[in-house]
């Protein structure tokens, strides 16, 4: 079914064409929708555009257009506005009839891909030890949005999680380990290392202060990649407590992932150096190993290479993303790869297509992008901090906007005298507060930084999650009342409006006329009764009096009541929607 906006692009070629000639087919008719409904639904611009070619006015042009256009049936009469706009409104007939049929379309009207391709979404990717914070809520709630729509578009998506699970910090925190929880490294099965992210703080601070210390947390990174067994054990350890902390915020926010992390990618390192070399793109810069790119330099105009092994002949993050590109394009023959992550990673993933285009890992025809998007903000503008000044948790601020929810559920029953039990009031509080964090992350433009507050995404007014969960339960609740099933959209027109709403005189004069109507009929009945004597002829007028006055009682004046509460109800929430 072709959209409402597609349908206008057509009619405007068309008038295009009429107007000014065949050359306009390829003209774009510049429409787009409207951001203010001052504006109309949808705005053309095309008349300012083509004012130079033409040598008209541009308000003139759009006049000649608009007496081109047929658009009678879908649009009120179009408007010319400021230089040259023409401004569009949909006629309300017209989008009830188009969402109706939209409605019976388990698409909804979406197409699915002509081409379907295997796309790989690379989002989430939080950090071991590292507790998941607000950047990674944000890449894995739009992450998970671009793997939807790409899903329902009938792609073969590919989510993967890159997570951190590997580097030199494991070295610091497995030397903590021994020290700390020396049975950790015995113990066969998992040991509940309690909070990571404490954990991770105290390991810090031991690296920081002692020498010793770094040196064993040296010598700890070379176990761990040499496979030492407990040094694995520990490490295993780590990442397995971890996964259940971000397993339990997938679960909550409804979010299926598959691990893939950067520890996946290990044994092919050495791999993607030697493809470095064997293209001849190698460099040594220091005893290290670097590509030198095209547009990257430092401070001082030098040419900044992207190192992929130092000098002690560790590999970098860049590495990894080299790797990680190779295995995806000839294992997972992904033709499409997207990586979510924040606006900060954009110089890295330039740095490693390029890396990648020239040394043949990345063919042409593979399309890559990084999907950047800005920070979170707390309410003054800084980072995301709580009270005492620490990084947000992700775990605690979806905590946070649940209680939240769940106070205001609680009061409204308050308010409202009304009982529940404890299972529904979590479960309400759940879906508001969660959403509310989702669509308050997916509103915004997604590359600007925003600002953070639990105010704004769970207030009941505006463009927020629990407005849009209110309009749309006041509607279920006005279908279950009133027996009227929404799924049909033209069953709005059918609801009678109350007597109450109704103009009072003609119905009277109705009431009376019909009135005057019958007992002219049953004095006529009589006298014919009376001339030919037949006893039952008159009963069967009077009955039908009868039952009509039973009807009208029992419809219209009966169920006022109800249907007052109904009419009521539906105009508030045609306001509210
Ligand atoms: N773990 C990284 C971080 O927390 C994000 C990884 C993104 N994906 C990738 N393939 N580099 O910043």
């Amino acid at each position: 079914m072709t959209s409402i906006l597609e349908q206008l692009k057509t009619q405007f070629t068309q008038a295009l064409v009429a107007a000014f000639g065949e050359e306009m087919v390829t003209q774009d008719p510049l429409i787009a929708p409207t951001n203010n409904p001052k504006f109309g639904d949808y705005q053309c611009n095309v008349a300012l555009s083509l004012a130079k070619p033409l040598k008209q006015k541009p308000r003139d042009i759009a006049q000649t257009l608009i007496n081109h256009l047929q658009l009678q049936e879908m649009c009120e009469p179009p408007e010319i506005a400021g230089p040259g706009f023409i401004n569009l409104t949909l006629k309300p007939q017209y989008l009830a009839q188009h969402l109706t049929t939209l409605q019976q379309d388990p698409r909804l009207g979406v197409e699915t891909a002509k081409h379907p391709q295997k796309v790989i979404v690379d989002f989430s990717s939080p950090n071991i030890a590292k507790e998941m914070h607000v950047g990674h809520l944000r890449s894995t709630i739009i992450g998970d949005s671009i793997a939807r729509i790409l899903e329902f578009r009938g792609h073969d998506v590919l989510r993967l999680n890159h997570v951190g699970d590997w580097g030199t910090q494991f070295g610091m925190l497995i030397a903590y380990l021994r020290e700390a929880y020396p049975e950790a490294l015995t113990t066969a099965n998992a040991l509940d290392l309690g909070d990571l992210v404490s954990l991770y703080r105290q390991a810090k601070q031991r690296f920081d202060e002692d020498e010793d210390f770094r040196e064993t947390a040296r010598q700890e990174v070379v176990n761990l990649q040499a496979g030492a067994e407990d040094s694995r054990h520990a490490w295993q350890l780590l990442c397995n407590q971890s996964r259940k902390e971000f397993q339990a915020i997938y679960d909550a926010l409804d979010i299926k992932l598959q691990e893939r992390g950067e520890s996946f990618y290990n044994p092919l390192l050495p791999g993607v150096v030697e493809t470095l070399d064997n293209s001849g793109i190698l460099a040594e810069d220091q005893g290290a190993k670097c590509v030198f790119l095209d547009g990257f330099s430092n401070k001082e105009g030098n040419p900044l290479p992207l190192i992929v092994q130092k000098s002690d002949g560790g590999y970098n993050y860049a590495t990894t993303d080299l790797a990680a590109l190779q295995y995806r394009i000839r294992q997972d023959e992904a033709e499409r790869i997207i990586y979510v992550t924040d606006a900060g990673q954009a110089n890295h993933f330039t740095q490693v297509f390029q890396v990648a285009k020239k040394a043949g890992i990345l063919p042409e025809q593979v399309d890559v992008v990084h999907v950047p998007f800005g920070l979170v903000q707390g309410e003054d503008g800084k980072k995301l901090k709580t009270r005492s000044g620490e990084t947000v948790r992700l775990r605690d601020l979806l905590d946070e906007a649940v209680d939240r929810a769940y106070q205001d559920v609680e009061q409204r029953l308050q308010t409202e005298n009304r009982q529940e039990d404890e299972d529904f009031k979590h479960h309400v509080a759940q879906v508001i507060g969660l959403s509310a964090v989702k669509y308050a992350d997916l509103s915004q433009n997604r590359t600007s930084n925003y600002v953070f507050s639990y105010n704004k995404m769970l207030a009941l007014q505006g463009n927020t999650s629990p407005y849009l969960l209110y309009a749309y339960v006041r509607i279920q609740g006005i279908s279950r009342k009133g027996n009227i099933d929404f799924s049909q959209l033209s069953a709005i027109g059918k609801i009678s409006k109350p007597l109450t709403q109704l103009n009072w005189k003609p119905l009277l004069w109705a009431f009376f006329a019909l009135l005057v109507g019958f007992l002219g009929i049953d004095i006529t009945v009589r006298i014919y009764r009376e001339l030919h004597s037949i006893p039952l002829l008159p009963s069967v007028f009077q009955l039908t009096g009868f039952f009509y006055t039973l009807w009208f009682i029992y419809n219209r004046l009966l169920f006022q009541k109800d249907r007052k509460k109904l009419w009521q109800d539906i105009q508030e929430t045609k306001e509210t929607v």
